[in-house]
């Protein structure tokens, strides 16, 4: 067993970690405050071929492995977890899904641009009623000769606003639950695609939740992801690539958390000493710092399973539950070692800790990662 990155990783990371540094955290602040989608940042990660990491070369990706996808996750949501969930949607849970399940002409006409940074794609599962239970899908999809026909509403569809193009999920008859459920691409401008409400969020103020709805939209029967029946399955194996970028995005949150914990506590005098020379503040130091290495090994494990080409489904859900809640942890304590200046704006200990609440619930629930861990001991 081998600890350490290989050369290439260890470049990359150099690579985004610096990047990260110059071009992502000088704006993290005002793309919160100001509620501003990161383009010319994501047009930049593009150029580096952020967008499509583990994507091949030949399908305009950095042809790199899983393994520097979740490093790159992680640096860029260290310096800014807007601009990182930007990023995450569109690698794992558009351009993998395209990679994996599209035809070769889907490849080439929606692969291509989306992984090279030049289309910014988006995830369309969630529904009011299909949120946990995501097989119960209402949103119909019917074929009419050469076209499927969609109508219904989803939600919570983070980068609906800034997307060319969405990955929709329906159903062909409600009563089949997860056995009717298709994959459809459906570009930005289909007429009957429409944005309905662009929603007020806790954190992630740099990007865009939106519901959208379908009504009689209409899309060339070419559009189809897979067979039809096979939606919820590609939804579920999308999910499990999508759960190491959320997993690595958790590690950068709680990574900053640290990374503020440490520079304050030496900083910040109380009774005449650095707040960093007491034990009440080692040990909530020491407890993050622990629980970011655990949780990294286990989205590195889980990427590396997929580099393997191995099922990760149970891995990936516990990388995803692990970092999700040590982000939380982590920048609970960071706010706290801040005292009353956590508190404030002025200070990013507050934006940590709005951020990190999101990853507990997208891409599946901490609840729904111990569901899936379970069912994959116990069967
Ligand atoms: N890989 C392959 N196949 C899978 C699978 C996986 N990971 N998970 C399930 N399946 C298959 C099952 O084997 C089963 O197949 P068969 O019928 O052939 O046996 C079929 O799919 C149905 O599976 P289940 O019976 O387990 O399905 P279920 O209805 O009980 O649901 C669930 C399971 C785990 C609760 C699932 O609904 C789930 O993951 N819910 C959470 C949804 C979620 O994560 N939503 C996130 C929205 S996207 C988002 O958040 C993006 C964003 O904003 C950034």
């Amino acid at each position: 067993m081998r600890f350490e990155l290989t050369e290439e990783q260890r470049l990359f990371r150099e690579m985004v970690r610096e990047f990260a540094a110059n071009e992502v955290a000088p704006l993290a602040k005002r793309v919160d405050e100001e509620g501003i989608f990161p383009q010319e940042t994501v047009k930049k990660m593009g150029e580096l071929g952020l967008m499509g990491v583990a994507i091949p070369t030949e399908y305009g990706g950095a042809g790199s492995d899983n393994v520097c996808y979740a490093i790159a996750m992680e640096e860029i949501a260290r310096a800014c977890a807007s601009t990182s969930v930007v990023m995450s949607v569109n690698n794992s849970l558009v351009a993998d899904a395209l990679y994996k399940f599209g035809s070769e002409a889907q490849k080439q006409r929606y692969l291509t641009p989306l992984a090279g940074g030049k289309l910014l794609g988006c995830f369309a599962l969630s529904e009011p009623g299909a949120g946990s239970d995501a097989s119960a899908q209402q949103t119909m999809v019917s074929r009419e000769g050469d076209v499927f026909v969609l109508n219904g509403t989803k939600n919570f569809i983070t980068n609906a606003l800034e997307a060319d193009l969405a990955l929709v999920f329906a159903t062909v008859d409600r009563g089949l639950r997860a056995k009717g459920v298709c994959a459809v691409l459906v570009e930005k401008g289909t007429p009957g695609f429409t944005i309905s409400k662009v929603e007020k969020k806790l954190g992630l103020h740099g990007t865009s939740c939106c519901q959208v709805v379908f009504e009689n939209c209409r899309v060339p029967a070419e559009n189809l992801l897979g067979e039809i029946g096979q939606g919820f399955k590609i939804a579920m194996m999308t999910l499990d690539a999508g759960r190491i970028g959320i997993a690595a995005q958790a590690v950068g949150i709680a990574q900053a958390a640290l990374d503020i914990s440490l520079r304050y506590a030496k900083e910040r005098v109380a009774f005449d000493k650095p707040i960093a020379s007491f034990q009440a503040i080692q040990w909530m130091i020491a407890d993050m710092a622990v629980q970011i290495e655990a949780a990294r090994l286990l989205t590195y494990r889980a990427a590396w399973l997929k580099d393997k080409g191995l099922r990760h489904t149970k891995e990936s859900a516990m990388a995803k539950l692990f970092a999700s809640e040590t982000a939380n942890r982590a920048a609970t304590k960071a706010l706290q070692v801040h005292g009353g200046y956590g508190y404030l704006y002025d200070f990013p200990a507050q934006r940590l800790f709005r951020d990190a609440r999101i990853t507990e619930i997208y891409e599946g629930t901490s609840e729904i990662q111990r569901l899936v861990i379970a069912h994959q001991l116990l069967n």
